[in-house]
């Protein structure tokens, strides 16, 4: 069973991933807008990764004895000024929500819950890809420059990404 503060600590972070869901719709919308399908898909894609999130979140809450809490999701930033931007914005983010698994795993530690320093696990590597992915194509865009050839390519790229739930979602 999982103590109170984890408990919180875990509904907080499944707001976080759902805020995550809305902050990627919302760059899916500019780049829908900006007619480039290809970002918008990517975006698209990951707002529903962070939705599986909440909910692999939500599982485990439930499974380790707790109760989520759904909470209101805060409003993410609408308006971007560039394609650069919106992946900066990304970047941050992903490394903030890094950040705050990582505080949710030094807490585990701390009160001797294995069962969620395991669980955790599985977020600690996804951050890790999802900050190497971000950081990739934010070098990708900044070689890119005003060079437009090339941004569609990058865009033609992005479009063959689909979603499918990673098969560690049955240990949830
Ligand atoms: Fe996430
Ligand atoms: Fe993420």
């Amino acid at each position: 069973m999982i103590s109170k503060t984890i408990q919180q600590m875990l509904n907080e972070q499944i707001n976080r991933e759902m805020y995550s869901a809305n902050l990627y719709l919302s760059i899916c919308s500019y780049f829908t807008d900006m007619e480039l399908d290809g970002f918008a898909n990517f975006f698209k894609v990951q707002s529903d990764e962070e939705l599986f999130h909440a909910k692999k979140m939500f599982d485990y809450v439930h499974n380790a004895g707790g109760k989520v809490t759904v909470m209101s999701v805060a409003q993410p930033i609408t308006a971007f000024d560039s394609v650069v931007q919106a992946f900066e914005v990304t970047q941050a983010h992903e490394q903030n929500v890094t950040q705050t698994i990582h505080a949710i795993v030094k807490q585990a530690i701390a009160e001797n819950d294995f069962t969620t320093h395991t669980f955790l696990q599985w977020f600690i590597t996804e951050q890790l890809e999802e900050e190497a992915l971000v950081n990739n194509l934010l070098k990708k865009l900044k070689m890119i420059g005003d060079n437009s050839s090339a941004l569609y390519l990058l865009n033609t790229e992005l479009a063959q990404r689909t979603f499918s739930p990673p098969s560690a979602a049955k240990q949830g």
